[in-house]
């Protein structure tokens, strides 16, 4: 097995577990009765939220067709038709219009920010309900130079991300435009409150703001 491999399969998905289940654990703090998981992919984030909170109302939005299919089947396994009594039905929608004219209590968004073509924190405040909280995982490479980003940038998921640009420098570029600054200045300039801010091993950063 090579150590490209070896990574993959061992300490970074008990890392990206581990920073999934940080966002969680703040979020959980933060929960009304509604919950959107914006550009929710496969929307594993969701199925746990769900499951460690039987009452609330999930829904997972993406507008990638192929990445829902595969989140449904997820939830098909064996290991969650135990939950599914307990739980609320979760809401997987494909078309923005169907939740455009809605508002959620809290909404997450996990690696959208630097992956959407188009601006989503004006999208996430309209989304979400007065008071409501908006909470985002995200890159933040502004500080690290071509190297660091090359040694550490190397998951299937970033691999697949680096296939849609010409180059790994030119995945560099784009990733590391923009980090937790530019997210909380965009915010507060739409009408968030920062209420949390953190960066997370130099590659990470988590935001939460709270609708004013
Ligand atoms: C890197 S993946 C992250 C998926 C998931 N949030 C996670 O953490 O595993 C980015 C996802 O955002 C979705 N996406 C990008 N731009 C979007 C937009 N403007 N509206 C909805 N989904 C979007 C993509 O289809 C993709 O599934």
């Amino acid at each position: 097995m090579s150590s490209y491999k070896n990574f993959c399969d061992s300490n970074e998905i008990k890392y990206f577990k581990n920073i999934y289940s940080f966002h969680a654990f703040k979020l959980s703090q933060l929960l009304g009765e509604s919950f959107l998981d914006f550009g929710c992919g496969r929307f594993q984030f969701s199925t746990r939220m769900a499951i460690n909170n039987p009452n609330l109302s999930v829904t997972v939005f993406d507008t990638n067709l192929d990445e829902l299919k595969e989140g449904i089947k997820y939830t098909g396994f064996r290991w969650f038709q135990s939950y599914k009594d307990k739980i609320k039905p979760i809401t997987v929608v494909s078309d923005f219009n169907k939740i455009s004219n809605k508002v959620f209590d809290t909404i997450a968004m996990n690696f959208v920010l630097l992956a959407s073509k188009t601006p989503v924190i004006p999208v996430l405040h309209d989304l979400v309900s007065p008071n409501g909280y908006v909470g985002i995982l995200d890159y933040d490479f502004t500080n690290s130079s071509f190297d660091e980003f090359r040694e550490v940038f190397t998951c299937d998921e970033e691999r697949k991300a680096i296939s849609r640009f010409n180059s790994v420098e030119e995945t560099f570029q784009h990733y590391s435009s923009r980090g937790l600054v530019e997210c909380k200045n965009e915010a507060e300039e739409v009408g968030f409150k920062t209420i949390y801010s953190s960066k997370f091993d130099k590659r990470y950063f988590f935001w939460i703001g709270q609708k004013l």
